[in-house]
This record gives structure tokens, C-alpha cells and sequence, in this order.
């Protein structure tokens, strides 16, 4: 076998659910991709990043200058937000096939590279953020969603003033709502009757948490997701924080139909980029990683060469064409990030 990975010369058009299509790709490279280089960090310049719910003031007027800018890019700069938004796009419905392989699509969900893949992105959208205002050290927020006080939609998010806003969400879930990290949809879900009281439903999301981080996730596939490999079919299968709550939290977020044709924008893979809201809900993702891996020796990355060799492209903060690896993606310390550290109150939620 042999890793997959994306012909980064051939993207396409990205099919839709409704089979319309869209082209999502970023603005062709002028020069060949660079490879990724980890950072030389010393541990005391580590990027913090913080939780949303968390943030002061001071913080909050950095981010939105930063994303006001990158909103202000011209489209045609690969790291304006549109382009940004468009690599979900691009990445996720078909835009890119297997390099070697065009009637395969590289799809970065349902398998092992869900983790590693949306690490890379948030990494160059903080870095382009970062550049935008001459900070270095500026780290994007992650959505608390494992924490009692982090299960409402943060804040910040919610003012329609600044640039985290998203009008396409799902208006019945604004903040003070307290989030069902089982949402499966308004009509199928068996909870979301509103009649669960606030303290119910806190108390039901963190067993969700324990037994997502723990009962069903004592071997690597059983979190990390099914080992995917070159000519494999798109899927082989997710592990079980990406179905949940990473799948759940999207859906809870988006404005479902028939208010929007597809659950736009957090809903849907081609439009969650959109919303500003995403790479909080995904920094979260990324912290459940690093914590797994923290919860027992036997929760490891996979040694497997067709995972560590697995590769991606993006457009870092100087807009160049760059070339990463998986295996450069499996310790935040040494890209140079930690996450501000919060109790874990599931651990103690076996349910
Ligand atoms: Cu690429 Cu949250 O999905």
C-alpha cells in the first residue's frame, strides 16, 4: 500500500448534495509547493490558544481587526477569508482526486486523516491571521464544548456587529441555548423535545464526552478513524469524535432545512467554512486530540507510513504554495500551539 494524497494540479469543481456544482479551488500556484517546515519555537513563545468563552476585550479587538482584514483581501489572494472558507470546499465534495488515481476522490473525512487534515488548516488560517496583524503569537479560540460553561454558542460569535457573525445559523440555538451534543436534527432527535432541563442536558453531553473520549475509544482506529490509503474508496470509516460531537455540534449550528436548502452554513460540508464560528468548533476538535492522547498510554498516533506520509497543500501567511505532511502534524508544541488549559470535568461522567 501507499499513502494517499491529493493531485494538488487537478482540482475541480466540488459536487454539492443537491449535485449542483461549485468551484471551490484556490488561485493557481505560481511556483511549485515549498515542503512544510516545523517552527523553531522555544516553549515559552508557544501560541495560546484560548477559549472562547473566556476571552477579554483586548483579545477580541486583535481577532476581529485580524479577520476583518482577511475578510478585506482581495478573493484572489489565498488567504482571504472566501478562499480560506473554499478549502473545506475544495477538500471536502470532490474538488481534489487522488494524485495518480482521477476517478477517486481525496476526501479528508471518514478516516484517519480527519484529525491531522483540519490541524493543517486551522494552522495556516492562525498564521495568515497572525501575519495580518504583525502578532506572531496571536492564537485562534477554541469552542469550550466539553465544559459546562462552554456549552452555548460563545459570544462572540453572536454579535452581529463584528466579523465572527453568521447570520445562517440555526436562530432557535442562539446563546443562552444550551447545546445537545447528541443533535441529530429538530425532528429525529429524541432529546431535543426543549423540555430537557439546562442541568439534564449538561449532565447527558458530558457521559456524551466520556464515553466518546474514552469507552469507544480504546484503540487508535476507534478515535483516530479507519486507516486510508492510495485506491481506497473516500470513507473507509470516522472515529468516534468526529461523528460525535464533531458532526453533532456542526448540525447544531447550521440553519436546518427548510429555513436553508441544506443546512447551510455549519451544516453542510461545502458552506461550514463560512462561518467564523467553525474554526472555534474545530480548534476544540483539535484540543480532543492532544488530550486523548494524554489519557493512557495506550492512545497513540499511528507508526503506520501511509498515515505519516500523507500529505496536503496549503497557502501559508506569505501566500506561497506549501507542501505538509501528516507526520509533521501530530504534536501541537512543536507547531508551535498549546491550548489554555481547562478541567475536564467528563472524566468523572462514565455514564
Ligand atoms: Cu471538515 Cu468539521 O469538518
Amino acid at each position: 500500500a501507499a499513502p494517499t494524497a491529493p493531485d494538488v494540479s487537478q482540482c475541480g469543481p466540488s459536487i454539492l448534495d443537491n449535485g449542483k456544482t461549485l468551484y471551490c479551488c484556490p488561485p493557481k500556484p505560481s511556483s511549485q509547493a515549498m515542503d512544510f517546515k516545523l517552527p523553531k519555537i522555544s516553549p515559552y513563545d508557544l501560541r495560546i490558544r484560548p477559549a472562547a468563552h473566556l476571552v477579554d476585550d483586548k483579545y477580541l479587538e486583535k481577532y476581529s481587526k485580524a479577520l476583518a482584514l482577511m475578510k478585506a483581501l482581495p478573493n484572489s489572494d489565498p488567504r482571504s477569508f472566501k478562499q480560506q472558507a473554499n478549502v473545506h470546499c475544495a477538500y471536502c465534495n470532490g474538488g481534489y482526486h487522488q494524485v495518480g488515481l482521477p476517478d477517486l476522490d481525496f476526501q479528508v473525512h471518514g478516516s484517519w486523516l480527519f484529525f491531522p487534515f483540519h490541524r493543517a488548516y486551522l494552522y495556516f488560517y492562525e498564521k495568515i491571521l497572525g501575519k495580518l496583524i504583525d502578532d506572531p503569537n496571536f492564537g485562534i479560540p477554541y469552542w469550550n464544548w466539553d465544559h459546562p460553561d462552554g456549552m452555548v454558542m460563545p459570544s462572540m460569535f453572536n454579535d452581529p456587529k463584528s466579523p465572527f457573525f453568521d447570520p445562517i445559523r440555526d436562530q432557535t440555538h442562539l446563546p443562552p441555548k444550551v447545546m445537545d451534543l447528541t443533535y441529530d436534527g429538530p425532528l429525529v432527535q429524541p432529546y431535543n423535545n426543549n423540555n430537557m432541563s439546562n442541568n439534564d442536558q449538561i449532565a447527558l453531553n458530558l457521559t456524551i464526552m466520556y464515553r466518546q473520549m474514552v469507552s469507544n475509544a480504546k484503540k487508535p482506529t476507534m478515535f483516530l478513524g479507519e486507516p486510508y490509503r492510495a485506491g481506497d474508496q473516500p470513507n473507509p470509516g470516522s472515529g468516534s469524535m468526529e461523528t460525535q460531537p464533531h458532526g453533532t455540534v456542526h448540525t447544531w449550528t447550521g440553519n436546518p432545512p427548510p429555513n436553508t436548502p441544506s443546512w447551510e452554513d455549519m451544516g453542510v460540508f461545502y458552506s461550514a467554512g463560512r462561518d467564523p464560528i467553525f474554526y472555534a468548533h474545530h480548534a476544540q476538535v483539535d484540543r480532543t486530540w492532544s488530550i486523548w492522547k494524554s489519557l493512557s498510554p495506550k492512545n497513540k498516533d499511528f507508526k503506520d507510513k501511509d498515515f505519516l506520509n500523507t500529505y496536503f497543500y496549503f497557502y501559508d501567511e506569505n501566500a506561497k504554495l506549501v507542501k505538509i505532511y501528516v507526520r509533521d502534524c501530530l504534536d501541537t508544541k512543536k507547531m508551535g500551539y498549546i491550548y489554555q488549559p481547562m478541567d475536564l470535568p467528563w472524566l468523572k461522567s462514565r455514564p
